[in-house]
């Protein structure tokens, strides 16, 4: 039976490792959360991989409802790997978390640093570093991590160090209460052509064109795609981002991020 490697990405770092990883592992299949979460988790399969990035040292919102909607199986293999641009925190420790909740285990859980997206922080790095940051993740996923996936090895849960992992801990309370409706700080500027993309983009259907204009419903993920495949560079979030470099994974393409076939005159 193949390899499901479920994933969730806004700008493709994801995207391009579960491929990686589906291409070392063979007989696998990549599929997004954003679409497996809309039903039942299907968890036939005797491995399973879970790919996601690091938001604000935890993972993000939609994993604790996709994990909520598998069936409980301890006697899978499940493998996580988190991305992240700086400091993973204790994130694979929360999915174990979450999926111990489940009556299901995490066997194996790999960090991998990738060029960070958060653009209210900083810019989009450039093209030099981030292929260090590529090639080094190609290496470790061919020389470490699909070898020991293969084997079936149970691998420790990589984390940040003490007392640094421990800020998942702290932010958790926070994060997820705050996220869906942090996206009162996004805006579009004169810029915004009216093109939709910010709307077919959003993996959780948050995004509605009124009057050409995209408007936010309070059920955000953060995941940042709105903003940085928004063609015109239109959309900011908050006071910073304006001028910012933005960024995606050089291998993703927009096709890859459209969740939604919604026109761009529809409004709700
Ligand atoms: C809202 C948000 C919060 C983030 N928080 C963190 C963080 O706490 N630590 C970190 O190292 N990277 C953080 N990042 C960077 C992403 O984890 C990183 O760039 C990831 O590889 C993006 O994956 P993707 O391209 O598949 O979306 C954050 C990104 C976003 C959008
Ligand atoms: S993607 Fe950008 S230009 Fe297109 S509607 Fe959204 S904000 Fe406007
Ligand atoms: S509104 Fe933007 S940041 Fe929020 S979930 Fe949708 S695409 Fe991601």
């Amino acid at each position: 039976m193949k390899t499901p490697i479920y994933y969730f990405s806004g700008t493709g770092n994801c995207l391009k490792i579960a491929r990686e990883l589906a291409d070392e592992l063979g007989d696998a299949e990549v599929i997004s959360i954003a679409k497996a979460a809309k039903s039942k988790v299907d968890v036939a399969a005797e491995r399973i991989g879970i790919v996601f990035p690091v938001y604000a040292l935890n993972m993000p919102a939609i994993l604790f409802d996709f994990i909520s909607k598998m069936e409980a199986d301890a006697s899978k293999y499940i493998f996580g790997v988190m991305t992240y641009a700086d400091v993973g925190g204790d994130a694979l420790i929360q999915l174990a978390r979450e999926l111990r909740r489940k009556g299901l285990k995490l066997s194996a859980g790999f960090g991998i640093r990738m060029p960070g997206n958060y653009t209210p922080f900083y810019g989009a790095i450039p093209v030099e570093k981030q292929l260090l940051f590529f090639n080094a993740a190609h290496k470790r996923i061919v020389e470490e991590i699909a070898p020991a996936i293969r084997e079936g090895r149970i691998h420790k849960i990589e984390r940040s160090k003490f007392p640094l992992n421990l800020l998942t801990w702290a932010l958790y309370p926070l994060v997820l209460p705050m996220t869906p409706s942090e996206d009162k700080k996004f805006w579009a500027d004169e810029r915004c052509n009216g093109c939709g993309i910010c709307q077919k983009v959003c993996p959780v259907d948050n995004i509605r064109l009124q009057d050409g204009r995209p408007s936010w419903k309070h059920r955000c993920v953060q995941c940042f795609a709105c903003l940085q495949w928004c063609p015109t560079q239109a959309l900011q979030f908050g006071k910073s981002t304006k001028g910012r470099k933005r960024y995606h994974h050089p291998e993703a393409v927009l096709q890859d991020f459209i969740n939604s076939e919604r026109g761009n005159s529809a409004a709700d």
